[in-house]
């Protein structure tokens, strides 16, 4: 357990983004890469770590230039890597925050975001499906809006995202499957509530009902035919990238949107729990967990119950808060830091 605490503004939720950065995907906050720079700097930013993980010890390093660069750069042992999905196969991370507080209710791509999180705690590919497809969909949409669109290029384009859909929707299958099979052995009264995740999407229908060579000529006629409905949309409106989550608060059975906003948070906590549980049992190597701001909300019984899960578990988990007494119950073996104005103090 690592305790940041400090008041408001201090800087700690920028070092949890900083080592959300050391896995694929945009980080904690999920923004552009521009706007991670330092306001007033020069709009570069890196990131460097030496991290300890099942395959060794390695330094995982990240960087972005903010000229006109649009994706970042990524080194293992200083060997600048072709993409961030080389970072997969190092570490893995799941993480909530404040913002998260409202993700049951908020929109679907939220939920899909947070669920394809999991995903990439078991599959090591999955980030790069996600964003191959998307970035594949955006040439889609793009050749749509001409006037002329080639027909050769677009189905393509088309048999290329299939495949990236299919891969994406088997991953998303197994893993929802997996969590199932956890949350039913381990569901307990603890003070974290389990939740029974549901999958919704046509893709992950189609994968489920026809062998996936099949499934992907499906989706890539899917496409072909919704050409014209696409272009008047603007979007792409069938595919892995409008599946919905929906969540039971499990001891309930009641819609977890329909929890108080209390039950909500304990119920995401436990989510992310059983999920690094599931993690660590079939691949013997637990997630980091980067929890913003976890402790506050929780009364202290709670508390106390995160911090035994979390030992528990055994896992290295970031936690902040402002007040250092949120972490008293967290034990001699937690490591404790003041941030204060940009600095981080050791403390014991
Ligand atoms: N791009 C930026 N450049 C400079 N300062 C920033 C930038 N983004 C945020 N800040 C400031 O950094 C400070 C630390 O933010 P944060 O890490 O969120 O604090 P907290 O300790 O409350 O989690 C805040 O005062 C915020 O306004
Ligand atoms: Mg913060």
């Amino acid at each position: 357990m690592i305790c940041l605490f400090g008041p408001n503004g201090a800087g700690k939720t920028n070092i949890l983004e900083a080592v959300s950065l050391l896995v694929p995907g945009r980080g904690l906050r999920g923004q552009d890469f521009h706007h991670l720079a330092r306001l007033e700097g020069n709009g570069n930013w890196a990131v460097a770590s030496e991290v300890q993980c099942p395959l060794g010890e390695v330094r995982l390093g990240t960087s972005f230039e903010g000229g006109g660069a649009t994706s970042r750069k990524v080194a293992v042992d200083g060997h600048v890597e072709k993409s961030a999905g080389a970072l997969a196969q190092y570490l893995k991370m799941l993480w909530l925050t404040p913002a998260q507080d409202r993700l049951f209710m908020g929109p679907g791509s939220d939920r899909r975001r947070f669920f394809d999180r999991m995903v990439a705690s078991f599959n090591d590919a999955h980030a790069s499906h996600v964003s191959a497809f998307e970035k594949l969909m955006r040439e889609r949409n793009a050749l749509l809006q001409h006037h002329r669109a080639d027909e050769v290029w677009l189905a393509t384009l088309e048999t290329q995202m299939a495949e990236q859909a299919i891969a994406i929707a088997v991953a998303r299958n197994q893993a929802s499957d997996l969590l199932a099979r956890h949350f039913a052995s381990h569901a307990s009264p603890g003070p974290f509530p389990w939740g029974v995740l549901q999958l919704h999407g046509e893709i992950e229908e189609l994968v489920a009902t026809f062998p996936a060579v099949q499934a992907e000529d499906e989706y890539a006629k899917i496409l072909a035919d919704s050409r014209g409905l696409d272009r008047s949309q603007q979007r792409t409106m069938r595919g892995p990238h409008r599946a919905d989550i929906s969540v039971l608060h499990g001891p309930k059975s009641t819609p977890a949107e329909m929890c108080s906003t209390g039950e909500q948070k304990a119920l995401l906590i436990g989510l992310v729990l059983a999920q690094a549980q599931a993690a660590k049992e079939v691949l013997e190597a637990s997630p980091i967990l980067l929890l913003d701001e976890v402790a506050a909300h929780l009364d202290e019984a709670r508390r106390r119950g995160l911090f035994a899960a979390l030992a528990a578990l055994g896992c290295q988990a970031w936690m902040t808060g402002t007040d250092e007494n949120l972490f008293a119950e967290a034990g001699a073996s937690a490591c404790r830091y003041e941030v204060k104005d940009g600095t981080v103090h050791v403390r014991y």
